[in-house]
């Protein structure tokens, strides 16, 4: 039994081509004000034709391992939180061992839409404190334009792609005080009674083919407020933590007004407070690995720096990662 999961590598990646709000209102009938003010968003990246959700998780995936100084072979478990996977089978974490030519250990995906890298995260830390594997990647890796009613402006404009990564170790060295480096405790939820505020149907027992994102937007909005108010105080209880030992909240980029609302919850500062709606909009499973990294990348993030992550999602799915870097 290890005592304490570590993270010792990050990365993400993006696709190139940018969609900016003023592009997207030529083509429905929306505008950069709406945008920006109702959520934040001021572009995103949208993956090319033929690119997909395993292409940008092994970016990542490799900006991961390269910063962590390690070979894919050194891994011995990926899970890929994703609602957008290239198949229906195999997963797109078998696709991506397959890419990164690793022969060894276990690949899975995880369906928690935007609450996947929370739930990855999760089970990755079981399986390492349990002794399952040592090495994991966890990836969020999203294309949902490919999911999008390009003619539904209460949906398409805030939805982005891409895919964030990291690298997380068993380590049986540390500590139990919440001062010892990696993830401290995560808390997972969901409540199916909501499936229907937030769905994309369609698939093999159904209709066969996918179909598009419909989102009840203001009753998700509500949840989403009160469940992520609800569980980061959840996470700070279970660490005997407060609001004010946090040095930053990398929360899921779904909405700034909805950021904005747990910040003031929490009466944490606005520069505690990773943001990257604005370049990459709501990227599901994506939008925590994604802003981590930028944080990192740019030096805001140090080491023994505490951080608290949460989510909220389709299904309905939330959570929260408490870690110490
Ligand atoms: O990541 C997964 C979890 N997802 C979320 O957390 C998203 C939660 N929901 C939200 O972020 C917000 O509800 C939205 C950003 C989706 C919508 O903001 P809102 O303030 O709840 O707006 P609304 O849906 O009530 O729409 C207000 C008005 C409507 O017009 P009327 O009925 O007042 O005349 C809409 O038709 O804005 C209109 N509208 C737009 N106008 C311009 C909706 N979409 C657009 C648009 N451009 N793109």
């Amino acid at each position: 039994m290890s005592l304490r999961t570590r993270f010792i590598g990050c990365g993400s990646y993006l696709p190139e081509n940018i969609v900016t709000n003023q592009e997207l209102a030529k083509s429905v009938d929306t505008s950069d004000e709406w945008i920006t003010a109702r959520t934040g968003i001021k572009r995103r990246h949208i993956a090319a034709e033929g690119e997909y959700t395993s292409d940008l998780a092994r970016q990542a995936a490799v900006a991961a391992l390269d910063s962590a100084g390690l070979k894919p072979n050194d891994l011995d478990l990926i899970i890929v939180g994703t609602t957008t996977p290239d198949e229906v089978f195999p997963a797109t974490a078998v696709t991506l061992q397959g890419q990164l030519g690793l022969t060894g250990g276990a690949a899975f995906d995880i369906q928690a839409v935007c609450s996947g890298f929370i739930y990855g995260l999760s089970v990755a830390d079981s399986m390492l404190r349990g002794g399952t594997a040592k090495t994991a990647l966890v990836v969020g890796a999203e294309t949902m334009s490919r999911i999008l009613d390009w003619e539904d402006r209460s949906t398409c404009v805030l939805f982005g792609d891409g895919a964030g990564a990291v690298i997380l170790r068993a380590d049986n060295g540390a500590d139990e005080s919440n001062e010892a480096p990696g993830i401290l405790s995560t808390h997972i939820h969901s409540d199916g009674n909501l499936r229907d505020l937030l769905y994309c149907a369609g698939g093999p027992s159904t209709t066969g083919n996918a179909g598009v994102l419909k989102m009840m937007g203001k009753d998700v909005y509500k949840h989403a407020v009160t469940n992520l108010a609800n569980v980061v105080v959840e996470a700070l209880e279970a660490n005997q933590l407060n609001p004010e030992d946090i040095d930053w909240l990398v929360p899921h980029q779904a909405n700034r007004r909805i950021i904005d609302s747990t910040v003031k919850k929490l009466g944490l500062a606005e520069d505690k407070v990773v943001m990257t709606i604005a370049d990459h909009a709501n990227t599901s499973a994506a939008s925590i690995p994604l802003a981590l990294d930028v944080a990192i990348t740019d030096g805001r993030i140090k080491n023994g720096d505490l951080i608290l992550m949460e989510a909220m999602g389709g299904g309905l799915t939330w959570g929260a990662a408490m870690v110490r870097w």
